[in-house]
């Protein structure tokens, strides 16, 4: 499909200010902050879309299991890091460190949770993860607690929604836990404002559970409440 046709893809089944979006230099939203997205990778899509992004696209079974064109899934590189800043920052109300974003290139573990959506080269959308818990308990003796997979961010730009491409997102990540018992997370989980009722049936709809209700646990937002959601992976 040609980019002008693939654009037409996306922004025809957008809502609004797709033209600003899909250039990715203008916010999207009336909470956004300016910053700049010129070092954003220009490398083509494919050339940085990871393995299983590919195997999946050759899975016979299903308009659910594929990217739609255009999209590819892959690991976040440093010039992805401006754009992923700015998408966070228009798509997100909470504010993260410089830090937050350096490390999902130079933290190997955190890098291994970490995909980017990239649509011809440039980044539309991310998930970055970590794990917690489950470390050795061998000189002690006590039991840990056994690991899991939190979601620290999840976000996608206005017109690339309603395409699978967020689910992908989570599916990669999914893909690439261990299977062996002794490294297997037990659960993956997020916090999402109580009042963002898109995103909590985003997550109920793939298999997450409202858990918890803590109702201080956003300084800038009102109400300030975070539904804990989270998935058990047993079944995986
Ligand atoms: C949360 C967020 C990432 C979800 O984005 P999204 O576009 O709705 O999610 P997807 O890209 O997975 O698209 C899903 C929809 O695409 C449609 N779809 C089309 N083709 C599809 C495919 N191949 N696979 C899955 N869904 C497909 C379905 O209708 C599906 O809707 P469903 O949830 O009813 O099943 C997005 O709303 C967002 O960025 N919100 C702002 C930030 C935010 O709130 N983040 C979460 C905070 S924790």
């Amino acid at each position: 499909m040609a980019q002008a046709s693939l654009h037409r893809y996306f922004a025809s089944k957008s809502d609004s200010a797709t033209a600003s979006a899909l250039t990715g230099k203008e916010p999207l939203e009336d909470n956004s902050r300016a910053s700049d997205a010129s070092d954003a990778s220009t490398k083509p899509a494919h050339d940085a879309c990871i393995d299983e992004a590919s195997a999946q696209a050759q899975q016979t079974d299903s308009k659910r299991s594929t990217c739609p064109p255009g999209i590819c899934i892959a690991q976040i590189e440093q010039g992805h890091i401006n754009a992923i800043k700015q998408l966070t920052s228009t798509t997100l109300p909470m504010r993260y460190s410089d830090k937050f974003y350096k490390q999902a290139v130079s933290d190997a573990a955190i890098n291994s949770l970490t995909r980017v959506a990239l649509f011809d080269g440039q980044p539309v959308g991310w998930i970055r993860c970590c794990l917690e818990g489950g470390g050795a308990s061998s000189t002690s003796g006590h039991q840990t607690p056994p690991s899991q997979i939190y979601i620290q961010a999840l976000c996608l730009l206005g017109p690339y929604r309603g395409h699978g491409v967020a689910t992908q997102l989570l599916d990669s990540i999914l893909r690439s836990l261990p299977v062996q018992e002794e490294q297997r997370a037990s659960s993956i989980y997020a916090h999402v404002w109580e009042q963002n009722e898109d995103a909590l049936g985003w997550y109920e709809r793939r298999g997450f559970k409202r858990v918890l209700l803590l109702n201080q646990y956003y300084r800038r937002l009102r109400p300030c409440g975070a539904w804990v959601v989270r998935r058990e992976l047993d079944s995986l």
